[in-house]
């Protein structure tokens, strides 16, 4: 059960509940936020066995790249207040929040009704923790603002250009961003740490911590271990990559492609360059050498078109090419803009492309909102 925040200590001088709330309201650091929500790519992914939960321990390099979703989120006031209690007695949060979904340049056939949605579910489940923090240990510089937004009603509108389910984590992007941004909805300089956001993050979707810790990471775990990868200069040991993307418009369940991956997990033999020598990944080609993922041959034995669109990529991107995740999405590797030109032209006509680049360092979601 959730507390109940309490009142008296929120009433100083005697103010009503709806005065402290209008008081509270001039404290946000602002109403409207918008984050964006980076598509990433799996340079390598590594099954390295089956857990007791069923889920498999996993070692990716997740890497951030610059097609990405919008999540807009803006607070306004509600008579009714955000929250509701249950049958059971237990305050609710997020009641009152209300989700667009846009679509710039994807097709939103997939999208499940709004409570599944997992930009809603993180929000709920971060209004949650900032109640429960709240009620266990209330911060001064942060109480009037986390009483207000616990106490609103919020418009989440999210601008779809990430395919839905294609395995470059749209999903899991607009919940990290949703979680960023209600984090700086309540104070400018962070009112739950990074690391509380992924815990978070990792109760919804194994791709969530790495997207909230942005940046090129080594995910590990079922994908709650996230360390940043970095070269000599302690940065990211990737450049800016040219990267094209292509779907063939497939569905791929993600759960199934793990299932049936099961008995072919990655062997011990196998080395990931990136981690032993990280600076030696300059280049597209140089990339080539090392992209895994363990996924693919289960994928490809029940989807022929994926299997024919990497293939096609890889020819055409000299073997930088590999698919991205569970699928059904596809990446290739290019060094500069008219080889990836070319393996656009590769890519066969009605498949969705884009092409991108791999985002620079310090580009990273977890730094905050650009745009407020
Ligand atoms: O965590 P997420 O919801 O993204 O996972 C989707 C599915 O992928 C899970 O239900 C599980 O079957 C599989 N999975 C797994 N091991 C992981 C991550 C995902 O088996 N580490």
């Amino acid at each position: 059960m959730i507390p109940e925040l309490r009142h008296k200590a929120l009433r100083p001088g005697g103010r009503t509940h709806e005065e402290q709330l209008n008081a509270s309201r001039t404290v946000l650091p602002r109403r409207t936020v918008t984050v964006p929500a980076y598509a990433k790519i799996n340079l390598t992914l590594e099954l390295l066995g089956v857990r007791p939960d069923g889920y498999h321990d996993l070692r990716s390099v997740v890497v951030p790249v610059d097609l990405h979703d919008d999540v807009e989120i803006s607070v306004s006031s509600s008579s009714e207040g955000g929250r509701t209690v249950s049958g059971d007695g237990r305050t609710v949060f997020g009641q009152n929040i209300s989700l667009s979904v846009v679509a710039d340049g994807v097709s939103l056939a997939e999208l499940g009704p709004p409570e599944k949605n997992l930009a809603v579910r993180a929000a709920r489940l971060f209004l949650a923790r900032l109640h429960e923090l709240e009620t266990r240990n209330p911060k001064p510089e942060t109480f009037h603002s986390a009483f207000c937004i616990l106490h609103s009603a919020f418009c989440i509108r999210l601008t779809k250009r990430i395919p839905l389910g294609g395995g470059l984590g749209g999903g899991s992007a607009d919940a990290a961003a949703v979680l960023i941004g209600l984090n700086s909805l309540v104070a400018r300089h962070s009112s739950l740490a990074t690391s509380e956001l992924m815990e978070l993050g990792a109760s919804l979707g194994s791709d969530i911590p790495a997207l909230v810790h942005g940046g090129t990471v080594l995910m590990e775990g079922r994908g709650e271990r996230v360390s940043p990868l970095v070269g000599a200069n302690g940065r990211s040991p990737l450049p800016p990559l040219y990267v094209v993307l292509a779907n063939p418009g497939v569905h791929v369940s993600t759960a199934e492609a793990y299932r049936a991956s099961s008995d072919v997990l990655t062997s011990p033999a196998f080395s990931c360059n990136i981690l032993s020598s990280p600076d030696r990944v300059g280049s597209a080609s140089a990339c080539a050498a090392w992209l895994f993922n363990g996924l693919e041959e289960a994928v490809f034995a029940r989807h022929p078109e994926v299997a024919a669109l990497a293939a096609r990529m890889r020819e055409a991107a000299g073997g930088a090419a590999l698919m991205s995740g569970s699928g059904a999405t596809v990446f290739a590797l290019a060094d500069d803009a008219e080889a990836a030109e070319r393996v656009r032209r590769a890519v066969p006509a009605g498949c969705w492309c884009e092409v991108t680049r791999i985002l620079p360092d310090g580009v990273m979601a977890a730094h905050g909102p650009l745009e407020a």
